[in-house]
């Protein structure tokens, strides 16, 4: 697969940030001793270096973080998958969508995570590689990640499950906490709230790499907005997320794969 783009910008990036801490264009000018003006700019993708490092400042950003993604500098390393997953980017409105499976090859016993917006890939894979899908994982319940469940569970006949905070119908609820085996690969769960009411991190075990599939949670150099709240968003992936080893292949809903050390090191949510 060609290296998928960063999903945001430092403009992005910088109103996640404003919102999640409550600033206004007019607050975020006055807080930063700017005009509203020059800030909305910054908001509209004006790439004013010394603003942006002032604004994240004040949002508590890394500054040099953020600067570097505006340089275009910060680069995620391309990131080699194990053998036993794929990973499937479909197209939303002027984005995608990522969803991956993993399987076990001895047994053939093989789960989805998230369905993304078209799932004949997964499909695919399945008849390719001979695997029989026993479970569906849902990272949470926004609709570019979930769109084909319907269509998956009705062609595979695989039970889905999606974190008890965050039920929608389709699905059996299960609390955080809860662990999944599929042939020999181990699966536990993690709770990333704050993105959404019942966000689940998965973290798969027994492949070649330790996965974790983080949904919106974390992207390689953002992270989605914390839009059921910003703080719990910022910890539950600083407890949940980047307290993994550092070699663990986090997968992203959006944007390019990345490693829970380079994040540790590039992210500008995590200074
Ligand atoms: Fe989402």
């Amino acid at each position: 697969m060609k290296q998928i783009p960063l999903e945001d910008t430092f403009a992005d990036i910088i109103g996640k940030a404003a919102r999640g801490r409550g600033y206004d264009p007019v607050a975020l000018a006055a807080a930063a001793g700017n005009t509203e003006a020059a800030v909305r700019e910054v908001l509209s993708g004006k790439a004013d270096l010394a603003l942006i490092a002032e604004l994240a400042e004040k949002l508590s950003l890394s500054p040099e973080r953020v600067v570097s993604i505006a340089k275009g500098e910060y680069k995620p390393a391309a990131v080699e998958l194990p053998a036993g997953v794929a990973h499937y980017n479909t197209p939303f409105d002027d984005m995608t969508v990522n969803s991956f499976l993993a399987w076990d090859a001895e047994s053939k016993k093989a789960v989805a995570f998230d369905t993304g917006t078209d799932c004949d890939g997964v499909l695919e894979t399945l008849a390719k590689e001979g695997l029989t899908l026993e479970v569906i994982l849902l990272t949470h319940s926004h609709g570019d990640h979930i769109i084909e469940l319907d269509r998956l569970v009705e062609k595979t006949k695989a039970p889905a499950w999606i974190g008890e905070k965050e039920p929608i119908e389709g699905a059996q609820t299960f609390a955080v906490g809860k662990t999944f085996e599929v042939g020999k690969l181990k699966i536990s769960t993690r709770s990333t709230w704050g993105h959404s009411p019942g966000g689940v991190t998965y973290v798969v075990e027994g492949l070649a790499s330790r996965l974790a599939i983080v949904g919106d949670a974390i992207f390689a150099g953002s992270m989605g907005g914390g839009n059921v709240s910003y703080p719990s968003a910022l910890s539950t992936n600083r407890e949940n997320i980047l307290t993994l080893p550092d070699d663990t292949i986090i997968c992203p809903g959006h944007g390019p794969l990345t490693t829970v050390g380079e994040q540790k090191a590039a992210n500008p949510f995590f200074p």
